[in-house]
C-alpha cells in the first residue's frame, strides 16, 4: 500500500469518525433543547446548530460517497472522548444550563480540531478539493465556539436571574 492509499484509508475512518460526532451532537441538542427554553438566546443559537449539524453530518455523507464510501458503513459507535463531553449527563442538575454550555464549548473544541485533522489528511490523500466543503464546517463550528465562549457571562447571569425569582 503506497503513502497517499494509507492516508485515504485513514481520511475515509475520520470522515466516519466525524459523521459519528456530528450525529451525537443532534442527539445532544435534541435532548437537551426542551429545557433550555428559558434561555431565548441560546435556545436560538442551539436550533440553528442543530440544523447545521444536520447539514455538516450530510456533507460528511458526500464526501464518502463521492470517494465510494457506502453510506451503510456510516454508523460507528462514538468514540468514549466525545460521549464524555455529551450533555446527558447533567439532566436535572440545578445548573443545568451552566453544565451544558461548558461541555458544548469542549464539544466545539472536539469538532474544530476534528476538523483540522481531516483537512490535514485530504491534502496527505490527495483529496484537496474536498477542503472547502471541510473548511466550511470548520468555520460553523468555531462561529458556535466563540458564541458559547462570549456569552458565557451572560448565561451565567440569565441563571442566577431566574434562580432568584
Ligand atoms: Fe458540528
Amino acid at each position: 500500500m503506497n503513502d497517499v492509499k494509507r492516508a485515504m484509508d485513514v481520511y475515509l475512518n475520520g470522515l466516519r469518525n466525524q459523521h459519528a460526532v456530528e450525529m451525537q451532537a443532534v442527539g445532544t441538542i435534541q435532548n437537551e433543547m426542551p429545557r433550555m427554553e428559558p434561555y431565548p438566546d441560546l435556545y436560538a443559537k442551539m436550533k440553528a446548530d442543530h440544523e447545521r449539524s444536520v447539514t455538516q453530518a450530510a456533507r460528511l455523507d458526500d464526501l464518502l460517497e463521492k470517494h465510494g464510501t457506502s453510506k451503510s458503513v456510516v454508523k460507528q459507535a462514538v468514540t468514549g472522548a466525545v460521549a464524555t463531553v455529551a450533555g446527558f449527563i447533567h439532566k436535572g442538575a440545578e445548573d443545568e444550563v451552566i453544565k451544558n454550555v461548558l461541555a458544548a464549548i469542549g464539544y466545539k473544541a472536539y469538532e474544530i480540531s476534528s476538523y483540522k485533522v481531516l483537512l490535514t489528511l485530504a491534502d496527505a490523500a490527495g483529496a484537496g478539493d474536498d477542503k472547502s466543503t471541510l473548511e466550511q464546517s470548520m468555520k460553523e463550528e468555531q462561529e458556535m465556539g466563540d458564541w458559547l465562549g462570549s456569552n458565557l457571562p451572560n448565561l451565567v447571569h440569565a441563571f442566577l436571574e431566574r434562580k432568584a425569582a
